[in-house]
């Protein structure tokens, strides 16, 4: 399945996803990087595995449906069948959620619906939650609130900064993020309204 990933910052989800393809099989191919920032390391990330990336700054443009139009172009140019979301921090209109005809993957750093929007692992520390983690989700028009795919609880601990969570929490994602593509790239994702079940795995 032809992937496109769009990324705003570090991009170490992109690189577990990346590492997933190269050394665990996971079937699919990022067939291009996209950033709204220039210059970020999701970007050298995606040059250094041989990627194609594009820019697609909002400053470049008018207003933001023109930017998420020619994000569409892009992706019909390229084939993209999958797009997957890691760490890309704007919220894709209702346009292009409408109009594009692939699924739309997002992994975010709480058990939505708690924490959704910026700054997840600040929210659940400031709520005084002993357990968070990280949910996998398709994307729909709203903030976060997609069918959920997959997701893991990382426990709080005490003395839990903004950082030691996030980082605890990021471990997890790696490893849940690339599942859940995995699971529906295989069909094994079956939906029904919001209700997302995933089938067994077949033992051979
Ligand atoms: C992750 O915590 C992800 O859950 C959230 O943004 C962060 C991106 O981190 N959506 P990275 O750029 O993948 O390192």
């Amino acid at each position: 399945m032809r992937a496109a990933v769009l990324a705003s910052g570090r991009g170490s989800n992109l690189q577990a996803i990346l590492d997933a393809c190269s050394k665990d099989g996971l079937p699919i191919e990022i067939v291009g990087v996209g950033s709204d920032q220039p210059g970020t390391v999701a970007l050298k990330r995606a040059l250094v595995a041989g990627i194609p990336t594009r820019v697609f700054q909002l400053s470049d443009y008018p207003h933001r449906q023109a930017q998420e139009e020619d994000m569409l172009i892009w992706m019909r140019e390229n084939r993209v069948e999958l797009l997957l979301l890691a760490g890309y921090m704007k919220v894709l209109g209702p346009r292009f959620i409408r109009q594009a005809n692939f699924p739309v993957m997002n992994i975010h750093p709480s058990l939505l619906p708690a924490f959704a929007g910026l700054h997840a692992q600040r929210q659940a520390l400031e709520y005084g939650v002993k357990v968070s983690g990280c949910t996998v989700h398709l994307v729909d028009e709203g903030l976060d609130s997609g069918p959920i795919i997959l997701q893991e609880a990382v426990p709080v601990l005490a003395g839990d900064t903004e950082e030691s969570l996030a980082q605890r929490i990021l471990e997890v994602e790696h490893r849940l993020y690339p599942e859940a593509i995995r699971r529906l790239v295989l069909g094994k994702v079956e939906r029904t309204g919001r209700r997302v079940q995933i089938l067994q795995q077949e033992v051979i």
